[in-house]
């Protein structure tokens, strides 16, 4: 037996997949073997959801059905909607997310029934649902009624006019249905990996999607989003931001934003989202976030040559765009459903238990005393 300890498994290659790749050499990321950047360019949120889901852009017809069926889905039960209200009002976002998922498998009529039929079934359904959750805690939480869906709007539309109460500028939209393109999809991430696993057990995609919810939360992973706005407010204005980056770089700590596993040159992703960053700090006439991005971004790759990933210009987008700090990771969610789902899909079709081993570093074999012995 092989005992060499891979922490983190790191570089080893546990299974293949045809829903996404990422080439960090050349900078790039593709789903279903699109680039992310022509997509974002080219497509809105609900023609990729679909492309992650089923593995082909859709055409028009295959569209508008997909639509349709996102609208019959979008309702929660009342059920789950007074579960939401009455959830602590300083639960964090993540955590009310992770319950409503778990609540949608004890309401499905489906839950056990985990053929690919079913499972792409339940998938909608959980990736139409869960923004209505999401934004009624948004809007419960602050005792504010909450707001249904909206028929005819689109996936990003709905989740604003839920959120509050009205869709904002048609390139607010844009930039918010951006950031769900570039989130959607990342490989053999942590809360995919995560999803997987659940699934290798043969469990069911609620509990899967519910699992992998609680791993995005961390702030390694999609937590950061949160944490770059944190910092960013914590720098205050730009004439603070080299000082302080400096200064925290100096005391070895990690910088939240910046980083990644797989791409060390550079996050494929992130010149997209910065470019749509600008637009809206333009549209919001903002500057600050703006100028505080470029300044901690240059130190960075100066001091350290560590690149921002996309955490770093969602947070900012997100705060400029008037949603709290704590509901940036929920965001995350509501558009990487799409991919988890797809995995949580491929994982059933070919599956093998995921079981690695570990090394033993635990006291020598003992007997055990009887309790008055000890
Ligand atoms: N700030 C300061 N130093 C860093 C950072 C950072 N953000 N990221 C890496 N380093 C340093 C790290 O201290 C280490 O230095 P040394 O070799 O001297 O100990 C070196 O770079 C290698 O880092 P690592 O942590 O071993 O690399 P990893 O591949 O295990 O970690 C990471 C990747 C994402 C966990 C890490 O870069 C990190 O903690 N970043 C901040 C959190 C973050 O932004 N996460 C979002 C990830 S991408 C999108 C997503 O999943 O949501």
């Amino acid at each position: 037996m092989n005992d060499e300890i891979k922490k983190g498994l790191l570089g080893i290659v546990v299974d293949e997949t045809t829903v996404s790749q990422v080439m960090p050499d050349i900078n790039s990321l593709t789903y279903r073997g699109y680039a992310v950047q022509d997509l974002c360019e080219k497509c809105i949120f609900e023609e990729v959801a679909y492309l992650v889901l089923n593995g082909e852009l859709p055409n028009k017809s295959q569209l508008n059905k997909f639509k349709k069926e996102l609208d019959k889905n979008r309702n929660i039960t009342i059920n789950l909607r007074e579960i939401i209200k009455h959830m602590p009002k300083k639960s964090h976002p993540m955590d009310v997310a992770r319950t409503a998922v778990s609540v949608m498998g004890l309401e499905d009529k489906e839950t056990n029934n985990n053929s690919s039929e079913a499972n792409m079934r339940k998938a909608i359904r959980i990736f139409a649902k869960t923004p209505t959750a999401i934004a009624a805690f948004f809007r419960a939480r602050k005792g504010k009624n909450v707001i249904p869906p909206k028929k005819n709007l689109s996936f990003s539309e709905n989740f604003f006019h839920m959120c509050f109460g009205k869709v904002p500028k048609k390139e607010i939209v844009k930039a918010f249905d951006v950031s769900l393109i570039l989130y959607a999809e990342h490989s053999f991430n942590v809360s995919t990996f995560t999803a997987r696993t659940i699934t290798s057990s043969l469990s069911d995609i609620h509990g899967a999607i519910t699992g992998a919810i609680a791993s995005l939360k961390g702030p390694l992973h999609g937590g950061a989003n949160e944490e770059v706005m944190r910092m960013m407010n914590k720098i205050k204005k730009p004439e603070n931001a080299n000082k302080w980056i400096n200064n925290s770089l100096d005391k070895k700590e990690v910088v939240m934003g910046f980083g990644h596993r797989v791409y060390k040159s550079g996050d494929s992703r992130v010149p997209t989202m910065k470019k749509y960053f600008k637009k809206v700090a333009e549209i919001t006439k903002d500057k600050k976030f703006h100028k505080i991005y470029d300044i901690v971004e240059k130190v960075m790759i100066e001091r350290k040559n560590i690149h921002p990933n996309v955490d770093y210009p969602t947070g900012p987008t997100y705060h400029l765009m008037g949603f709290d700090t704590d509901f940036f990771t929920p965001i995350f969610v509501i558009s990487r459903i799409t991919g988890w789902s797809a995995h949580i899909m491929e994982q059933h079709k070919a599956n093998k238990l995921i079981r690695p081993l570990s090394k033993y570093s635990g006291e020598k074999y003992r007997k055990v005393l009887l309790l008055n012995q000890r």
